[in-house]
């Protein structure tokens, strides 16, 4: 059966790599997100590689009104839908100490903005008892460090909802999958110094799809960040919160 992939923030360096990868393979591709013509040019290189569906829509965050839409067009796509959330914000600790009312709108792009479309769609995945739903934390929602704390804080909240997701929809047969990418070589790091095992967001891309078809419920990619995670997290809080990682 064909799938059909809603993506949510479309215009994402990881969301690209993973629409093509998933159209070069014969899925269907919704693209979301708030540039139309940035995610038009997308859709032709999609429908270029042989996806079916390769379409955009407006998406965003911040105004529930976008979500609707969304809700009208998936109702009418065939075959399995699948969604794929790489919204996402993350201003620096230091401008959000500078300026605290940035800590809401992190909250609701990396968060709030995503569950609550998720929650609203989610009866018509369960009605149709397929598909997968495939959340892009991080692994700065695993612990709260130093300089990320209040992305850390939001990434750990959408952890939290796509884990009580995950209990609700696979009793109706959608899978839920919990990304925590490392650091990856996009927008949302370029300028960053000294970030440890960057990866190429088209790897990124290519563990989230074969995750999906595998069914997993978390996964760290790169691979190396689950044992660095594993570590990270068993530090006592007494010797973490003298550190500065
Ligand atoms: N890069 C990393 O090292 C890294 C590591 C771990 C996790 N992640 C996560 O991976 C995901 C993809 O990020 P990326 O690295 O590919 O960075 P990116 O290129 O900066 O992508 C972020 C995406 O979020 C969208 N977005 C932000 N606020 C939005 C809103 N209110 N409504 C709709 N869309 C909104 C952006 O849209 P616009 O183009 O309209 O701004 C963009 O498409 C994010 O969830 C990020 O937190 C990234």
């Amino acid at each position: 059966m064909s799938q059909t992939w809603i993506i949510l923030g479309a215009t994402s360096t990881i969301a690209r790599s993973f629409a093509r990868l998933a159209s070069g393979r014969g899925d269907g591709v919704l693209l979301a997100g708030r540039d139309i013509d940035d995610m038009a040019a997308t859709a032709s290189d999609c429908a270029a590689r042989g996806a079916p569906l390769a379409e955009v829509i407006a998406f965003d965050a911040r105004n529930a009104s976008s979500f609707k839409a969304i809700l009208d067009q998936a109702s009418g796509i065939e075959g399995t839908l699948s969604i794929a959330v790489f919204v996402g914000s993350m201003p620096t600790q230091d401008e959000i100490d500078a300026d605290p009312s940035l800590i809401s709108g992190t909250i609701v792009d990396n968060f709030t903005g995503p569950a609550e479309f998720l929650t609203m769609i989610a009866p018509l995945l369960e009605a149709r008892g397929n598909g997968t739903i495939a959340g892009i934390g991080s692994v700065a929602g695993d612990r709260g460090r130093l300089g990320n704390y209040v992305y850390g804080a939001a990434k750990a909240g959408f952890h939290t909802y796509l884990s009580g997701l995950r209990n609700r929809m696979g009793r109706k047969g959608v899978h839920v999958m919990t990304v925590k990418p490392g650091t990856v070589d996009t927008a949302m790091t370029w300028g960053m110094d000294k970030l440890p095992f960057l990866a190429q967001p088209e790897k990124i891309a290519a563990d989230i799809l074969r995750g999906a078809d595998r069914q997993k419920d978390t996964i760290y990619t790169p691979l190396i960040w689950w044992p660095v995670m594993t570590i990270i997290r068993l530090i006592p809080e007494r010797v973490f919160k003298k550190l500065k990682i």
